[in-house]
């Protein structure tokens, strides 16, 4: 379960909210407000058997796809680190040709299985992504490679929907009412977990508790009201750029995750908090100064987690003492992390900056489930707060049909 820590008590607007919760229970981009309740457990269990298949023919599974399509499995993969014998490499976020021969590279002649996701099936660096490594199968499996190929997409319509239809790809559904960044606990983000080992159901299951939990506190005790009030109080106040803040490196996709989740929802119509991040304690040695130092429009929110006592480290008594250290010999490294913590929110309060704690259990499955429930909760109920809708994104446009245009795409 996600607590919120405030310096002082925020004021829930409760009959707003109840109307904004009242209107995501029949919202239709809202899928996602159910779903770890209501998720079809016959699709699970195709997923897990597609996993297996995967998991028995290949050495690798490269996972196309951009946004929405594949920052949330990502982020509980490199959370996790769970052990499989597949490794999930990631393709298709980018126009990069370096980035694309690294994973020629890692792949070599290694068997391989490529998941491609695109709820629109026509986003254009996935589709050319694909375009390669169906190449690239092709010359390794001839006539069978269409049996290593799992899209993730419209159930109806689309380019990706209809080639797979016409070659017989296993196809795997992104549901009409989740939008992308809301879709990491459908099957998006579902396949490529199992194959990399996450206990899927654990992760559901996690969600489905904070789910629980959230949807019987009382509004004015709900963390993740709170949190969303807070933030829409901060940015009327002036306070524009919220700086996620994690003391563990592994959750640095979590962040990008969490970053594409509140930038795409919230900013619109010239209006939103800009979402940044920071990993400490190594960013206290670059944007800390900016932090501790630099304008106040900004607002830290920090991610506190228990230790794991099963990966800690005691550190060592030296004979010579050389580096002076010895006044911690024996405490744990963990403790060194959290004492950390605790300096720079102090240090970061009396600096000026405004700070959250979103205090939660050690980091395992159930807590990244619970986290991912967390915040699509929090992020819907704040863009409403601020008067957009959280489930477009009209803007990513822009930039497409300047592509398109440039590029000489008919019709652009
Ligand atoms: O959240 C979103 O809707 C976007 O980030 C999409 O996920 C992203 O643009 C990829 O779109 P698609 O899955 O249609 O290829």
């Amino acid at each position: 379960m996600i607590r919120l820590r405030a310096e002082y008590k925020i004021k829930v607007d409760e009959p707003r909210v109840q109307t904004i919760l009242d209107e995501l229970r029949q919202d239709p981009m809202a899928g996602w407000f159910m779903l770890p309740e209501t998720y079809d457990r016959a699709e699970l269990k195709s997923i897990q058997a597609a996993a297996q298949k995967i998991q028995q023919n290949s050495e690798y599974l490269v996972c196309i796809g951009i946004g929405g399509s594949y920052l949330g499995h990502r982020a509980v993969i490199e959370a996790l680190r769970p052990a499989s014998s597949t490794k999930v490499l990631y393709a298709g976020n980018s126009l990069s040709p370096f980035e694309l021969q690294k994973v020629f590279d890692e792949l070599g002649d290694a068997d391989f299985s490529v998941n491609v996701i695109s709820k629109s099936g026509t986003t254009t660096e996935p589709a050319v992504a694909f375009r390669f490594f169906k190449e690239k199968l092709i010359q390794k499996y001839g006539a069978k490679a269409a049996e290593r190929i799992y899209a993730t997409t419209d159930e109806n319509r689309g380019a990706l929907h209809d080639e797979a239809v016409q070659e017989g790809y296993a196809r795997f559904v992104v549901p009409d009412n989740i939008g992308g960044r809301y879709s990491v606990l459908s099957a998006v983000g579902l396949l490529p977990l199992a194959v990399a080992g996450v206990d899927v159901e654990a992760l559901l299951a996690g969600a489905a508790i904070e789910y629980n939990y959230l949807n019987t506190l009382p509004l004015a005790q709900n963390s993740a009201i709170e949190y969303a009030t807070a933030r829409a109080d901060l940015l009327q106040r002036d306070y524009d750029v919220e700086v996620l803040a994690c003391f563990e490196p592994r959750l640095h996709y979590f962040a990008e995750w969490w970053k594409q989740l509140f930038g795409e929802s919230e900013g619109k119509q010239h209006q939103g908090i800009f979402p940044a991040s920071v990993i400490y304690t190594t960013d206290l040695h670059s944007l800390g100064q900016y932090l501790q130092d630099g304008r106040r429009n900004i607002f830290e929110t920090v991610l506190s987690f228990d230790p794991d006592p099963e990966t800690d480290f005691i550190i060592p008594e030296s004979a010579q003492n050389l580096d002076g250290l010895n006044y911690l010999a024996g405490k744990k490294l963990s403790y060194l992390n959290q004492t950390a913590e605790a300096a720079t929110i102090s240090a970061h309060r009396a600096g000026g900056i405004p700070v959250y704690q979103l205090m939660t259990d050690k980091i395992d499955i159930r807590t990244m489930g619970a986290l991912i429930y967390f915040f699509e909760l929090s992020c819907a109920i704040s863009a409403k707060l601020s008067g957009v809708n959280p489930f477009n994104q009209p803007g990513v446009e822009a930039y497409k049909n300047n592509m398109f245009h440039l590029l000489g795409k008919p019709g652009f």
